[in-house]
């Protein structure tokens, strides 16, 4: 049988019509994963799912991270949460090692922008929402790349992107303290190619604000590409903006879309459960 969708605009964002029981059922796991692929960002409202339904529709898309490869301030593992959630809130009393470096979630961005085979996928689902603002956009870096011109995907393709915490977080957070600092800048720095060829044969930018500037180029020239390809990537055209209700989920292929919330009042105490499902190829150049 056929899934239901809606498409929610013309290249990415789609919402499937489909009840808890065939969610949990995982019947449809290999339709969801291709459309999650296809459309990169997938919702379903009016689903109000639990934290245990949460984790076993993950399940049933793929492999549950539990216990995440960030690092805490104390550079040990951060906590994903109780077998596998992850309670995203700026409140430190709800989760005070992710809270320290939530405001990076207001950027563009990847998540595990330091692995080598980042999350493939995320679902989000809301707990508690902001009064005003905090609305998520997915931008699809597949789109982006398929629209530009020939020689310029040529080029991009031989480009490689290093990548670090400090560029991640610093734009949000300004007044950090230089323990923060210091904590940001022992994380790994890791080269993604800047086009990523998957398995499937399709082609994206592998773009985030964790971008801190590409091999080998004279830094400045580096910053410009960077922030346009960046602005090319984020108009209005590849961009899906989700504005939540209580019960939605929604999925987004990490690998294939870049994310952000907006702004928001922290006073509403925002709060969203969020299940992680690993990475399953590693970032992959386009051969020479
Ligand atoms: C995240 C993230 C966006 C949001 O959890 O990685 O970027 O809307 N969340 O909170
Ligand atoms: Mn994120």
């Amino acid at each position: 049988m056929a899934l239901e969708t809606v498409d929610l605009t013309p290249v990415i964002g789609s919402q499937l019509l489909i009840d808890k029981a065939d969610l949990l059922s995982g019947r449809f796991r290999d339709e969801i994963r291709a459309l999650l692929v296809r459309r990169g960002a997938v919702v379903v409202r009016g689903l109000h799912p639990s934290d245990e339904e949460l984790r076993a529709i993950a399940a049933t898309l793929g492999d549950v991270r539990v216990g995440g490869a960030k690092r805490g301030a104390d550079g040990k593992t951060l906590n994903e949460g109780d077998g596998g959630i992850l309670k995203v809130s700026l409140d430190p009393d709800v989760n005070p090692d992710y809270a320290r470096f939530l405001p990076g979630n207001h950027l563009w961005h990847m998540d595990g922008h330091y692995e080598t085979t980042p999350p493939f996928a995320t679902l989000f689902t809301p707990y508690r929402m902001a009064n005003q603002g905090g609305d998520t956009l997915f931008a699809s870096t597949y789109a982006a790349f398929e629209d530009l011109p020939k020689d310029e995907q040529d080029y991009y393709s031989t480009l490689r992107v290093v990548h670090t915490m400090q560029a991640a977080l610093f734009p949000a957070m300004r007044t950090c303290t230089p323990e923060e600092f210091a904590v940001w800048c022992s994380y790994p720095v890791v080269t993604h190619p800047l086009v990523w060829h998957h398995k499937s044969g399709r082609k994206s930018l592998v773009l985030s604000t964790s971008a801190s500037h590409i091999e080998g180029m004279h830094f400045a020239e580096s910053h410009d590409l960077l922030e346009s390809l960046m602005r090319h990537a984020t108009q209005d055209k590849y961009v899906y903006r989700h504005q939540w209700q209580m019960g939605d989920l929604a999925m987004w292929d990490n690998t294939g879309a870049m994310h952000r919330v907006m702004p928001y009042d922290t006073a509403s105490r925002r709060e969203y459960h969020r299940c992680t499902l690993n990475g399953e190829e590693p970032i992959t150049p386009v051969a020479a």
